[in-house]
């Protein structure tokens, strides 16, 4: 990878001397990936949260993308504008039959005018935030941005202030855009190319919840493009329908269950470089709260990488046991060894990782 930064070499050394003698086991700090950016300090996906992650240095800022009307790449998480907007206030007659409003059916003119703020829940006139503590519902000014545009922040950054930050974007519902007629793989792929990301040195991982269309992207679309980026596998728990498909002409949720085990390990490993599970697919209930349930080194003997989401500092975010920020931490980073971790909080991470790593379980004395 072409993270060199100071802090990360220095991470690398606290974690190389908490390797286990004898085992033969390799050690590397693990990358912070700014999850929608510095987002449990501004409202997600906004240039200001990407401005203030990049100020705490993570390795890489992600980027979730989803289509505008006319063909925009609009960094957002969802595929409705719903529930970090005021769209249902100044286009309250543009909602679909199922109550959302859709990005896809907004031209990037018609987003732009819409005010962004933290994600809330309930409908608009009673909202609450969905993260109490965080930025204020409705304070400030915040707008939704393009991929292009927040390329053009990052590596401008990059070359005002000589950090070498990667970006990790995530193709969002490829399966509803290309109901929609809409390729955005394609899409993403093009612009990746036109700022110079093709290629594996380039500061990138590409990101997506479904697996034949990272395999589409590798076995068709990069090499027409001439392009060969890392890919990341995320898993997601079958009930929460990240992907539907039809089946017997109805759309139901793809099935995930196949993706941790060994034969399913062994696939992902011929077409991505990493996969992204959720934290908690990691881990077992142990006597002492959570414990190792072996997936991430199975993934690792595959030559994966290993970047569970999300770690949250929020006090409502963090399991019974360990209980704390820091010690879900030490736990993920000391004893499962992950390759990466997406947070909201990137200097908290990063804090931990230069100031407490080395006192994790498995450090020397
Ligand atoms: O992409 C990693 C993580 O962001 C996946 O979950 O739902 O936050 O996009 P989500
Ligand atoms: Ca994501």
């Amino acid at each position: 990878m072409h993270i060199t930064n100071c802090r990360r070499l220095f991470v690398a050394m606290i974690l190389l001397a908490m390797a286990v003698p004898g085992l033969g086991a390799e050690s590397t700090a693990p990358l912070v990936i700014a999850h929608r950016g510095a987002s449990g300090y501004l409202p997600e996906h906004t240039l200001e949260a990407k401005s203030l992650a990049y100020g705490m240095r993570p390795d890489f800022i992600e980027q979730d993308l989803v289509l505008s009307r006319d063909g925009h790449l609009i960094v957002m998480h969802d595929i409705y504008l719903d529930q970090v907007t005021d769209v249902a206030k100044v286009f309250p007659d543009r909602a679909r039959g199922d109550g959302h409003f859709y990005t896809i059916d907004f031209t990037l003119a018609e987003l732009k005018q819409l005010q962004v703020t933290q994600v809330f829940e309930g409908p608009i006139g009673t909202a609450t935030p969905k993260y109490p503590g965080r930025f204020p519902l409705w304070k400030s000014s915040f707008e939704l941005s393009t991929f292009e545009e927040e390329i053009e922040l990052i590596q401008g950054l990059n070359q005002s202030l000589g950090y070498d930050i990667g970006i990790y974007p995530e193709i969002k519902k490829p399966w509803f855009h290309h109901r929609e007629g809409q390729d955005i793989a394609q899409k993403t792929l093009a612009a990746l190319k036109r700022y110079g990301y093709s290629d594996r040195s380039s500061g990138v991982f590409l990101q997506s919840f479904d697996a034949e269309e990272l395999q589409r992207i590798d076995r068709k679309l990069m090499p027409a493009m001439d392009m060969d980026l890392p890919l990341v596998q995320l898993v997601a728990s079958t009930s929460w329908g990240e992907k539907r498909v039809q089946q017997a002409g109805h759309w139901v949720n793809y099935d995930y269950d196949w993706m941790l085990t060994p034969g399913g390990l062994e696939k992902i490993a011929s077409y991505a470089e990493g996969i992204g599970p959720w934290a908690m697919m990691l881990v077992k209930t142990g006597t002492n709260g959570i414990a190792d349930n072996g997936l991430t080194k199975s993934a690792q003997s595959q030559g994966l990488e290993v970047h569970p989401y999300t770690f949250r500092a929020d006090s409502a975010q963090i399991p019974e046991a360990p209980g704390d920020f820091n010690g879900l931490l030490c736990f993920f980073v000391g004893q499962l060894r992950v390759d990466g971790l997406f947070t909201d909080h990137p200097d908290k991470v990063i804090d931990f990782l230069e100031k407490e790593a080395d006192r994790c379980e498995g450090a020397p004395p």
